[in-house]
């Protein structure tokens, strides 16, 4: 089974098709697409907007950010590539922390107690 940050990435990107699909005056299209009129952003770290976390999972997914909207615009050709990008992602993720664990477990935080004889 998919961790749950896995499966949060899957619903937003479900939901963005959703919300590609909707008639351009309902608000969350509205939203999506919407920019300040006025106004500048400040230097330095932004605040993530709901874009940011959209792009950050459509990379993990190695979803093309240029093509997902006419992918997204019809539903039946959309669910194959996110579920496909889930499981992708999920193997890379397991496979990596895998690999993780192999190394600290070669990692004694704790000097041996040869070591400690040789301090003496
Ligand atoms: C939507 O995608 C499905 C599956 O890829 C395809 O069979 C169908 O023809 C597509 N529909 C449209 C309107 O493009």
């Amino acid at each position: 089974m998919p961790s749950v940050f896995t499966l949060l990435q899957q619903t937003l990107l479900c939901w963005a098709g959703h919300v590609i699909r909707m008639s351009v005056e309902r608000l969350p299209r509205c939203i999506l697409y919407g920019e300040l009129q006025s106004g500048a952003r400040s230097h330095g770290g932004q605040m993530k907007i709901f874009k940011d976390t959209l792009k950050a999972s459509m990379k993990d997914f190695n979803f093309d950010l240029t093509l997902w909207e006419a992918l997204a615009k019809n539903r039946s050709a959309w669910c194959g590539p996110v579920i496909k990008g889930v499981k992708t992602y999920e193997q890379q993720r397991l496979q990596q922390s895998s690999v993780y664990s192999k190394d600290q477990q070669h990692k004694t935080p704790w000097p041996t107690v040869t070591q400690l004889h040789v301090i003496q």
